[in-house]
């Protein structure tokens, strides 16, 4: 080799060796642009390849996530697992994701992801899990995801999809070689594959045995409270992991007060908001889910998971509470039904205060049930059979920076909350 070529060999390898730290860069990069905006990039295991991405919702500068962002995970090679949920992301973010083809689970939930979005998730080949909870997700938007022929669990809780629709997409699933789909519409309204509906039937199978044998005597209660219900069911099942001795995910559930609490990364129970409660997800994943608690032995029952979902809807309550009512007529004391057991308790708590004994703003108490249906001075607020035309329900829904929003401070109603004002209205005020 002469001095020339010799240059020429040099210039070529450092070229080479450049290149490679270039796609080296790249990818070093993307994880720091993830982690900056306090994604967390996790292995999977010893020996296993891939990684798990986890991202917040919002970024460490306290800013939403946005679409553009997510255009760095190309730069990451086999991503297994991508979790977006709550992210301010939508369809434009979705597009990033299309090269992902490595992906086997994807979050999704309350993003505002619609059907148009779903196209680009047509060549991910390996998505198992898909979680749309929550999303302004269609019937239509389902066509887009025929092609995933691997998918297990389809999560469409509180989705614009119907669930005849959702039938007829794991039926053509079916048709088209994919027997294992499983597709979830809320608690209660899950469509089962046929393996876990006989995986099911024989659960209560066993379960009926041993309540034969006069072994287990718990129930369904309407409005459990922590102390009564909640607390035994994570004593025997939850604190060998989340107690004093061993705190796994940094959680704690050995207290009201430190399930309340949550992880570092917040609370995992969110009173009245089932999908807002990680706590409440992570229990009714589907058996063999890698995220379900607890983790090993038998999965919940279908009573215990009952109980903490009455519980969460119910205000999550620490223990039973002796409600004082006051009211004008004093035999309304003895009165129940809707309004009292779950109307009133909200009025109570988030109205009284400008609507009751101290102060009658606007010229109306909501501290009974004759008062609130006696409304503003003369004017009625309540038209029985309409919500729409109840400025008691309309004005609790409006938007939490409008005018007329009650109440006018502090949070907004929870939408379990407004949801029961709507019922108990819808169903003739009484
Ligand atoms: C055998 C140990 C074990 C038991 C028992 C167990 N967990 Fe866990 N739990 C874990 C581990 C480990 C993690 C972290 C898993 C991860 O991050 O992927 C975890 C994570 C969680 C999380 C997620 C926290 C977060 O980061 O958001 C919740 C919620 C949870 N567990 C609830 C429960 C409940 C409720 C029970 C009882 C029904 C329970 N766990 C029983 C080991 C356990
Ligand atoms: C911080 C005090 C405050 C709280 C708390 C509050 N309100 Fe009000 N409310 C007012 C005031 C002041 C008015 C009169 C001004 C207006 O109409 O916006 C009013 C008016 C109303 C009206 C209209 C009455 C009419 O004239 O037709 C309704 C209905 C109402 N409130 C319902 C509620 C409900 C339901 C809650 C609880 C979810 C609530 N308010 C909580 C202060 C409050």
């Amino acid at each position: 080799m002469n001095a020339k070529e010799k240059t020429v060999a040099l210039l070529l390898t450092s070229l080479i060796l450049v290149g490679t730290s270039i796609a080296q860069a790249d990818e070093q990069s993307a994880i720091a642009a993830v982690e900056s905006y306090e994604g967390q990039v996790l292995g999977i295991a010893k020996d296993v390849e891939g990684v798990r991405i986890l991202i917040p919702a919002k970024t460490f500068e306290g800013r939403m996530l946005a679409d553009e962002d997510l255009k760095v995970l190309s730069e990451i090679p086999k991503i297994v697992e991508l979790d977006l949920k709550n992210a301010g992301i939508g369809d434009a973010g979705l597009a990033h994701l299309a090269g992902l083809t490595d992906l086997q689970r994807l979050h999704l939930e309350k993003t505002k992801v619609t059907d148009a979005g779903l196209q680009h998730l047509k060549g991910l080949s390996s998505l198992v899990y898909l979680n749309l909870y929550g999303t302004e997700v269609t019937d239509a938007g389902l066509e887009h995801l025929k092609p995933l022929k691997q998918l297990k669990n389809l999560y469409l809780w509180q989705t614009k999809v119907s669930e005849e629709a959702a039938k007829a997409f794991q039926a053509a699933m079916e048709v088209a070689g994919n027997e294992s789909l499983e597709i979830n519409l809320g608690w209660e309204k899950e469509l089962l594959s046929k393996a876990r509906l006989a995986a099911l039937k024989e659960q209560r199978l066993a379960l009926e045995a041993s309540e034969a044998e006069g072994t287990t005597e718990v129930t369904l209660v309407e409005d459990p409270d922590f102390k009564t219900h909640i607390m035994p069911i994570f004593a025997e099942r939850c604190v060998d992991c989340h107690g004093e001795e061993k705190q796994k995910a940094k959680l704690r559930l050995d207290s009201y007060e430190a399930v309340m609490k949550g992880t570092p990364d917040g609370p995992v129970v969110i009173a009245g908001d089932l999908i807002g409660s990680h706590l409440f997800q992570v229990i009714t994943l589907p058996p063999g889910d890698d995220d379900l608690m607890p983790p090993k032995g038998d999965p919940l029952t279908e009573i215990q998971v009952g109980l903490i979902r009455n519980w969460i809807n119910k205000g999550a309550k620490p223990e039973a509470e002796v409600v004082v009512v006051t009211t004008e007529k004093p035999s309304e004391n003895k009165e129940s039904g809707v309004f009292h057991e779950y109307v009133l308790p909200i009025l109570m708590d988030r109205c009284a205060d400008c609507h009751g004994e101290d102060k009658q703003k606007a010229k109306l108490r909501l501290d009974s049930l004759a008062a609130t249906l006696k409304g503003a001075g003369d004017e009625a607020i309540v038209v029985p059979g309409k919500p729409e035309e109840s400025s008691l329900y309309t004005r609790i829904v409006l938007p939490a920076d409008h005018d007329d929003r009650m109440p006018p401070k502090g949070d907004v109603l929870t939408k379990a909350q407004t949801d029961l004002i709507k019922l108990w209205i819808a169903s003739g005020a009484e």
